[in-house]
């Protein structure tokens, strides 16, 4: 018998920056092309980020002499789905791009989850530049390189993990944001305050209506700080071993919540009345304190976002939605949960909490 070792221990330097600036839009084809980052370009972008950025975002390209064709799918997470991905990568067979191009993801989370994942497959993997034209896509979707898209047993289910090269965010793009948009994605930022930051999270109990007056200063504080938290976690635990998991703060409900609404509920809304949901467990568990879920309740509600489950909601479906769930392990239900502003808490070296099935029944039909 011969024996033959294929050795592939090898370490990769896959760290990337996050550039954040009012008005930069302009900047970023020069300076893709100054480090020669590809001979041609797919600017991948939705039907409504298209007209508003899209084609501003082509001249650009155009001007600085650069390859590059725009891309467009229809806007809405109905599209973040397979046909939409091989119909982009069809369009790009079509212009005969190849294994030195790039794709530029210009949009919301929906842009960027499926034009990271068609990159990450087009011809065995292409760089990508994240242009994130939300504040859910400033903050969480643009960084830690998970691309997926979902199918009709669910979502996010066909996917990779392939980081950016690169990601640029323009504050500016987000002025067009609707109200309800930009809420959508606060959820997520008082995530990052409870798991990561006392400061931040006093900072937002102070600042956060700011944003709804587009402050700048208070926009870009908040989605800089938000980034290096992201980047920091995702940092010391790229595949989610452990670490990682503390983003998931508010997401086991949160998600059930998503999904038994029919995704009527959105996603910021439904974590927003997941991270409620989980922080009373917190409590009940000895791990939290009251005064500090309070604030949590306080900033949410100041916010705008919804902190107790509507009323024709069937919460008895929560547990067992929450059972089919990836976050699930061997059947027992894992959540974070927090043991003081800023810190989540460990039990056995593990953020993962198991949680009794009778304690959450009884803190989901509790007021
Ligand atoms: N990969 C990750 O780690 C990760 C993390 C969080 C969320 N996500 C994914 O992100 C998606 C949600 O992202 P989203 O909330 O950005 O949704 P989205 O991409 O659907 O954007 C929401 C809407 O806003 C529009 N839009 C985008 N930018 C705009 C702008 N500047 N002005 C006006 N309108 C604009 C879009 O066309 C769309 O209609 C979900 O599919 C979710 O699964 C992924
Ligand atoms: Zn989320």
């Amino acid at each position: 018998m011969e024996k033959i070792k294929v050795n592939l221990k090898k370490t990769e330097d896959k760290s990337y920056e996050i550039i954040i600036g009012e008005g930069i839009l302009k900047q970023i084809p020069l300076d893709l092309k100054k480090e020669n980052l590809a001979h041609s370009y797919a600017i991948i972008t939705d039907s409504k980020v298209a007209s508003l950025y899209g084609e501003e975002l082509l001249e650009e390209f155009k001007r600085a002499d650069l390859k590059t064709h725009l891309i467009s799918f229809p806007a809405g997470e109905e599209h973040k789905n397979r046909e939409t991905k091989t119909g982009l990568e069809d369009e790009m067979l079509k212009r005969k791009m190849g294994r030195d191009s790039a794709v530029v993801a210009l949009g919301g989370g929906v842009v960027g989850d499926v034009a990271g994942f068609v990159s990450a497959t087009y011809n065995r993997g292409i760089p990508f530049v994240q242009v994130p034209t939300t504040v859910v896509a400033c903050v969480d979707s643009s960084i830690g390189g998970k691309t997926a898209v979902d199918t009709p047993h669910g979502k996010n289910l066909i996917g990779s993990f392939h980081q950016p090269w690169r990601v640029y965010i323009d504050i500016e793009t987000l002025r067009t944001l609707a109200e309800k948009e930009i809420r959508e994605g606060l959820a997520e930022v008082i995530k990052y305050g409870v798991i990561k930051d006392e400061t931040f999270f006093e900072f937002l109990e102070k600042n956060i209506t700011h944003v709804f007056s587009f402050d700048s200063d208070v926009l870009t504080h908040i989605i800089k700080r938000s980034c290096q938290i992201k980047g920091e976690v995702v940092e010391l635990d790229e595949m989610e071993s452990n670490l990682r998991k503390i983003l998931n703060f508010g997401h086991t409900i949160g998600h059930a919540i998503e999904n038994l609404s029919d995704y009527k509920i959105f996603h910021g809304q439904a974590i927003s009345m997941g991270m409620v949901a989980e922080g009373k467990i917190a409590l009940e568990m000895g791990l939290w304190k009251k005064v500090e879920f309070d604030r949590l309740v306080s900033l949410l509600k100041k916010t705008g976002l919804h902190t107790k489950f509507p009323d024709y909601f069937d919460v008895s479906l929560i547990i067992d939605t929450m059972k089919l769930d990836k976050k699930t392990r061997g059947g027992k239900i894992e959540m974070v949960l927090p043991k003081n502003l800023g810190a989540m808490a460990e039990i056995d070296g593990s953020y993962g909490i198991k949680i009794e099935e009778g304690l959450l029944s009884r803190i989901l039909n509790s007021d």
